[in-house]
């Protein structure tokens, strides 16, 4: 899909959720392309549950996972790709549950500008906790991800007072390219 083309379809999305274009101004949000290569991401300890990855993402999110895995931590994936669409259910849900947009988009982002679409971004988790919150800075497997993860090139998106407006999220890490660390 052509970027325009993509863009109007993001657009109306964000008509249809009551989300002011301004916000994507206002927080200096880049758009994100949803990945149309798509691949099944390695992940152990969490059978049955299908987790895709963007080629070139999936083979360093194997990676992570196995030197991870060396040094005795185990990492867990708590999601990986999601699409536009889904991103704008997961929205609309939490709008009919009642929850304020302003609540929504600090933890959620806008569809059309989730790194999730792209396929290299993936939230982690341990085996012990597979549930995002602030807690899992105290994990040695964000211990280990802090001081390994940029070597697989994963890097933390969005540190505590983030200038995107997002909550911390520490299980969130996003592939850069192993060439622009
Ligand atoms: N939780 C991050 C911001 C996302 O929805 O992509
Ligand atoms: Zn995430």
């Amino acid at each position: 899909m052509m970027e325009a083309e993509y863009q109007e379809r993001v657009n109306a999305l964000m008509h249809e959720l009551g989300i002011p274009r301004q916000i994507v101004t206002d927080r200096g949000l880049s758009l994100c392309l949803e990945t149309e290569v798509l691949v099944e991401a390695v992940c152990k300890g969490k059978e049955g549950r299908l987790f895709l990855l963007e080629p070139e993402a999936a083979s360093a999110w194997n990676m992570l996972q196995r030197s991870a895995k060396v040094d005795g931590i185990d990492l867990v994936l708590v999601s990986a790709f999601r699409s536009v669409d889904y991103q704008a259910d997961i929205i609309r849900r939490k709008l009919q549950q009642g929850i304020s947009l302003e609540v929504i988009l600090s933890v959620s982002a806008i569809p059309g500008y989730s790194e999730h679409h792209t396929g290299r971004a993936v939230d982690i988790g341990t085996p012990e906790s597979l549930s995002l919150d602030a807690c899992f800075e105290q994990t040695s497997a964000f211990e280990w991800l802090s001081g390994h993860a940029s070597n697989c090139g994963f890097v933390m998106s969005y540190p505590r007072n983030n200038r995107y407006g997002y909550i911390y999220e520490p299980w969130h890490w996003c592939f850069q390219g192993k060439h622009s660390i």
